[in-house]
């Protein structure tokens, strides 16, 4: 007769979860709505806990369009990887092929008229210059991405370096 109250114990213990879910409703409810049921909860398809009252659903913007006027960006920095200002939808670019090469590479930019990758892309990681693209420069789009004439969701208050320093430096007539 030892295992009755063991099976007890773990019976009471299998319902504990089931306990915790009002209470910790209660503890999480962020509105002021405490009478919704469980049931109230799953069907506003919103994570348990937070409430029941309905859910909006907000459809996402469609995907803006690359732009691709073909002229190269200023950068707002030196050390900037350059913005890319054409098309690249479609380019192959993993371990059997570089699309991106067959442009930016050293012995194709005759032929292509693309800026060569700078000598930075084939250093590794010690300094030393190689023949070719590094392993570490080789997935272009990792630093080098299009852009979309859109506003971003976050206002970015970026000043480059000239404007920092015209904005450092007082006028020279001591701003009379
Ligand atoms: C068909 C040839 C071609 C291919 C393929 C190509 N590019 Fe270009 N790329 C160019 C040319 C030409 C320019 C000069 C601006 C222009 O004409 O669009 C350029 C410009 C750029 C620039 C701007 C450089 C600067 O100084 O502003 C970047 C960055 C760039 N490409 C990255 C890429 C990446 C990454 C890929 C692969 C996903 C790629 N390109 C594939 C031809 C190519
Ligand atoms: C780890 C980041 C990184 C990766 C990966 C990378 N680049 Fe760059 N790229 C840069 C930075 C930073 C610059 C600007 C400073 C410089 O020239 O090193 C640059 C500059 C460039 C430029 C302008 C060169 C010039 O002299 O104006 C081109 C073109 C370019 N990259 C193409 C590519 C292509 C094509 C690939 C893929 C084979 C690639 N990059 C991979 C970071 C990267």
């Amino acid at each position: 007769m030892k295992t009755l109250p063991m099976a007890f114990i773990l019976a009471l213990l299998a319902t504990l979860p089931v306990l915790g879910v009002p209470l910790a409703r209660e503890a999480f409810a962020t509105d002021q709505n405490t009478n919704a049921t469980l049931r109230d909860v799953n069907a506003s398809g919103r994570p348990a806990f937070t409430g029941a009252d309905g859910l909006t659903v907000q459809e996402a913007p469609p995907i803006p369009k690359d732009a691709t006027d073909d002229r190269r960006r200023q950068r707002n920095y030196p050390e900037q990887p350059p913005v890319i200002p054409h098309q690249i939808v479609g380019y192959q670019l993993d371990l059997r092929a570089n699309k991106c090469l067959t442009c930016h590479a050293r012995e194709f930019t005759g032929d292509s008229q693309a800026p060569m990758i700078s000598v930075t892309h084939f250093q590794d990681r010690d300094g030393q210059v190689l023949g070719a693209v590094s392993a570490r420069r080789y997935f272009c789009l990792q630093c080098h991405v299009p852009q979309a004439d859109i506003q971003p969701r976050v206002t970015n208050g970026f000043r480059d370096v000239d404007r920092v320093i015209r904005e450092a430096i007082p006028p020279a007539n001591g701003g009379q």
